[in-house]
């Protein structure tokens, strides 16, 4: 039996701009390199996903599942920048999976 292939869609928010995004589970390594491309945003994700530069950071709303959980340097990197709320995250430590579905992803300044 073929497994079926969903899409998974979300809104991005750049400089008050929305941006509707479709795509697939595991289309990009991470949700920083979807971003990167799909917006062309330069200077976006330096440290290439190790979780330590903070130059991919978003807030999130109506992420949901394991997508919610700050795993690796994540915790330790937003903390030393002083953002310790749930909705802030570093793009690179998100994978592209259903916990994205009807999500908007705002992209912050650093
Ligand atoms: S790409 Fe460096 S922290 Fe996300």
């Amino acid at each position: 039996m073929e497994k079926e292939i969903k899409n998974i869609s979300f809104t991005v928010i750049e400089n008050g701009i929305q941006t509707p995004v479709v795509t697939r589970h595991g289309s990009y390594p991470n949700l920083m390199y979807l971003l990167k491309e799909e917006l062309q945003l330069e200077s976006f994700g330096e440290c290439g996903g190790a979780g330590r530069c903070a130059t991919c950071l978003v807030t999130t709303k109506s992420v949901t599942g394991a997508s919610l959980i700050k795993e690796r340097n994540e915790p330790n990197t937003l903390e030393q920048l002083g953002y310790t709320d749930q909705a802030t995250r570093l793009s690179c430590q998100i994978y592209i999976t259903a916990d994205l579905n009807d999500a908007e992803i705002t992209i912050l300044e650093i």
